[in-house]
């Protein structure tokens, strides 16, 4: 039986052409909300690195509206800045924008060299800075048009070994906020879409399938992350965290910042001998699955917390 979250995204169907680019498209999260885009009837411009994975998925999606693929690493600012008037030039006015390329890692801060950290920035950050630049101005002209960012709920936390990535996913969202504030009223949307623990290829590689496993229980689908991400275009909405039961974490912020940090500073930490690697914070926080009586007792740390081994390891 379908999933709901299925069901809505593959429901909605629009009979606009409308053009929706959508980074990180060969997989995950941004896989899902470009099929379930052309399944409304969106033309679609496809971006990641793997170009083959692209096309086959291109050719698939065409049987619902055309769809574009292109090969880019984004981590080449270079090479994002000279092809993407190109690519844009060719497809003409964009109406949906969704950045959701992105790795992520999982050790301390001084065990990341410089580059991975500018790295981790430019994908998740400088990237869709410079897609937002693209497509703005036209957007703006036409008086429509939605930018959804794909963010972290890792940015709400600071958790531990996540230096680069929840900065850079603070950053998205600092960026998402403020151009949704310049823009009120404009006719443009912008969104920050926040997951927790989403069951895609992010977590591949030897440690991460453990950590998958040990968080087995708080996986959820990339098709529901889909569906509430899409929501947005018929309901405008700054910010949203999937599952919603994050919002504890606002709950938990409003009421004392320093629980907060506590909580997440011991909860975050990877437990010894049993993982070595994770690319996303809310994964190993665990939040949501905490009962009301467990958040009273956050200060206690768990078995192994004192002791984080070395972490490393990359997809
Ligand atoms: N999974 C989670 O638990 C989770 C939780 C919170 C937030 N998120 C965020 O959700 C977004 C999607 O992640 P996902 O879970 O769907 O992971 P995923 O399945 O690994 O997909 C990541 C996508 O990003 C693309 N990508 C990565 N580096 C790139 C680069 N340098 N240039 C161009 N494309 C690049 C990948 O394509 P190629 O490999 O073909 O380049 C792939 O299409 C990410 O921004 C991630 O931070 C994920």
């Amino acid at each position: 039986m379908q999933s709901r979250s299925t069901e809505i995204a593959r429901g909605s169907e629009k009979s606009d052409d409308g053009l929706a680019v959508v980074s990180g498209s060969s997989s995950g999260i941004g896989r899902e909300i470009a099929g379930a885009l052309a399944r409304r009837g969106y033309r679609t411009v496809l971006i990641a690195r793997r170009g083959e994975v692209l096309r086959e998925l291109a050719r698939d999606l065409s049987r619902h509206a055309p769809s574009t693929p292109v090969a880019l690493d984004l981590s080449d600012g270079g090479a994002l800045d000279s092809m993407l008037p190109r690519v844009l030039d060719g497809v003409g006015p964009v109406d949906v924008l969704v950045n959701a390329a992105g790795q992520g890692s999982y050790k301390p801060f001084l065990e990341c060299t410089p580059d991975e950290h500018q790295r981790m920035m430019q994908v998740h950050y400088g990237a869709a800075a410079a897609m937002i630049r693209a497509v703005l101005p036209s957007m703006l002209a036409r008086g429509s048009g939605h930018v959804i960012n794909i963010g972290s709920i890792s940015a709400k936390m600071g958790p531990w070994g996540h230096s680069g990535y929840a900065a850079a996913k603070a950053a998205l969202t600092s960026l998402t906020e403020t151009l949704a504030a310049e823009h009120l009223g404009s006719g443009v949307h912008f969104s920050i879409v926040q997951p927790g623990f989403v069951d895609t290829p992010f977590f591949n590689g030897p440690s991460l399938r453990l950590l998958r496993a040990q968080n087995e229980r708080r996986m959820i689908a990339p098709a529901r992350v889909a569906c509430r991400a899409l929501r947005v275009l018929d309901h405008p909405r700054l910010q949203l965290c999937v599952p919603r039961s994050y919002r504890v974490v606002d709950l938990i912020a409003a009421l004392s910042p320093a629980l907060l940090h506590r909580l997440v500073a011991v909860r975050s930490r990877p437990a010894s001998g049993s993982l070595t690697d994770t690319q996303d914070g809310a994964a190993s926080v665990g939040l949501p699955s905490q009962q009301p009586e467990r958040i009273a007792s956050i200060g206690a740390p768990r078995h192994g917390d004192q002791k984080p081994v070395e972490q490393h390891g990359r997809r």
